[in-house]
């Protein structure tokens, strides 16, 4: 779509809260169940889940830009509400490909955890809330949870060479599970942890 000499023309775009709309997405990623397979601790409520519906967990609107350093992908993901079990809907998570690229969120409506963690398994989890930045260095994992009961809207700004690997936290999940005990979200170690 664009030639490493495309100049790009500066744009501006509209966000619509309700229902968590950009205007003009070039991309509209939609994940459902079936793309989390082993990332619930709970196999067995998330297969019986899976059974009935594949749920449509998160979506993600994306204004595209070349991919090259010094440009910014950026867009707006929506986490629905919801819990696998007693487990929260959440994102697959991933680190960039270029390790050292950083990340920048900003919350427009809802109430969760940024789940973060680094090749060497140090953690991090920052609360979301309204009008709340959160600012993931380059290095650490990443994954939005909505522990709420309306959809968890963040604005994300990134460099556009960043990349993204799944493969590792498919692999190895993240450290920490964030689960709803007797109405409250409290972070657990993660059964299905593999440590680096
Ligand atoms: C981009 C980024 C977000 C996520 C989105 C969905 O680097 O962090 O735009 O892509 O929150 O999460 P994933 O990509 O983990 O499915
Ligand atoms: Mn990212």
């Amino acid at each position: 779509m664009f030639s490493s000499s495309h100049v790009l023309k500066p744009f501006t775009y509209n966000i619509k809260i309700p229902p968590g709309i950009i205007d003009k997405p070039d991309n509209h990623i939609l994940r459902t169940l079936s793309s989390m397979k082993g990332q619930y601790y709970d196999q067995k409520i998330y297969d019986e889940m899976l059974q009935k519906e594949d749920a449509l967990l998160y979506e993600v609107y994306e204004k595209i830009v070349p991919e090259i350093p010094g440009e910014l992908i950026q867009g707006l993901s929506i986490v629905h509400f919801g819990k696998v079990g007693n487990e929260y809907f959440m994102t697959k998570g991933h680190f960039h490909s270029v390790l050292d690229t950083g990340e920048f969120y900003y919350c427009l409506q809802g109430h969760g955890y940024m789940m973060m963690e680094t090749p060497e398994g140090e953690w991090a989890a920052e609360e979301l809330v309204p009008n709340r930045a959160v600012y993931i260095p380059g290095r650490w994992a990443h994954r939005s949870i909505n522990i709420g009961n309306v959809d968890l809207l963040m604005l994300f700004v990134y460099p556009a060479n960043a990349g993204h690997d799944y493969g590792t936290i498919e692999r190895r999940s993240f450290r920490k599970i964030v689960v709803n005990q007797d109405g409250r979200a409290v972070i657990l170690d993660n059964p299905r942890w593999i440590a680096p």
